[in-house]
């Protein structure tokens, strides 16, 4: 039977555990994502062996007559079972990067219905299809017990009418919005010249505190993010 709440306010005690990371290429992701607890990697660009992260190589196969052999679709799905199912000591996903896994995605929906584009699927059916399956896979990972961490390339938009450029995240903005709305910090990675790298929250679902972080270790990694913490 379900048991109702007491009615009386609760005390919040905000600790992030989604984490959206975002910046150029070569500007220190995937390595400060590394420091966090015990990470496994959905990492989608192949060359992970160079990373020290244990990781699954996330990709659509296709066989010789040109239908899936391997899916992502179902990939995803059978690691968070096992992430569900099994014992382990993992404690860090990160999803590295959200952008391709998302093309992959389409990709692998595109094949099953042979087809070019999402567009191509009548009813508009190619883009609730995606949208269904982003959303599953994004609220099955907040809901285990670990950090998520999604990394995301940067966009630098430029508005000509008054020369100025701005950086962004570059997954497309309704598929941000899905990720987003489940994360709890957003993180900008940046570097400058040779050997400087800084990491800047650009945003955040509550106002945090050290002392709510349990982790000792995310609080570390957290505290070198400029804006993270009150002064
Ligand atoms: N804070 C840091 N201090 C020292 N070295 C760093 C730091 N951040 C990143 N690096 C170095 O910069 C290199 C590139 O960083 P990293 O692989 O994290 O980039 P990335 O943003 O994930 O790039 P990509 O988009 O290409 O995957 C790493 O090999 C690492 O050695
Ligand atoms: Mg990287």
């Amino acid at each position: 039977m379900i048991q109702l709440p007491k009615d009386e306010p609760r005390k919040p005690q905000p600790e992030p555990h989604n984490f959206f990371i975002w910046g150029a290429t070569m500007s220190g992701k995937s390595y400060f994502a590394s420091f966090f607890p015990h990470p496994l990697s959905l990492n989608t660009d192949g060359n992970a062996k160079q990373g020290s992260v244990p990781d699954i190589q996330i990709r659509n196969i296709r066989g010789k007559d040109g239908k899936l052999t391997q899916s992502v679709i179902e990939q995803l799905d059978g690691v968070i079972t096992q992430l569900q199912t099994t014992p382990h000591t993992f404690k860090t996903i990160l999803v590295d990067v959200i952008d391709d896994i998302c093309v992959m995605i389409e990709q692998a929906i595109c094949i099953d219905n042979n087809v070019q584009t999402l567009n191509d699927i009548p009813f508009g059916k190619g883009f609730s299809t995606f949208n269904s399956i982003l959303q599953r896979f994004v609220m099955d990972l907040k809901a285990l017990p670990m950090n998520v961490i999604y990394i995301s390339r940067e966009l630098i938009i430029t508005d000509e009418k008054t020369n100025t450029s701005e950086a962004v995240p570059s997954l497309k903005t309704k598929y941000y919005n899905i990720v987003n709305g489940n994360c709890d910090l957003v993180i900008h990675t940046q570097k400058f010249g040779n050997d400087t790298y800084t990491r800047t929250v650009t945003d955040r679902r509550a106002k945090y505190k050290p002392e709510n972080i349990k982790d000792a270790r995310v609080r570390k990694l957290l505290e070198t993010c400029n804006g993270m913490f009150e002064k």
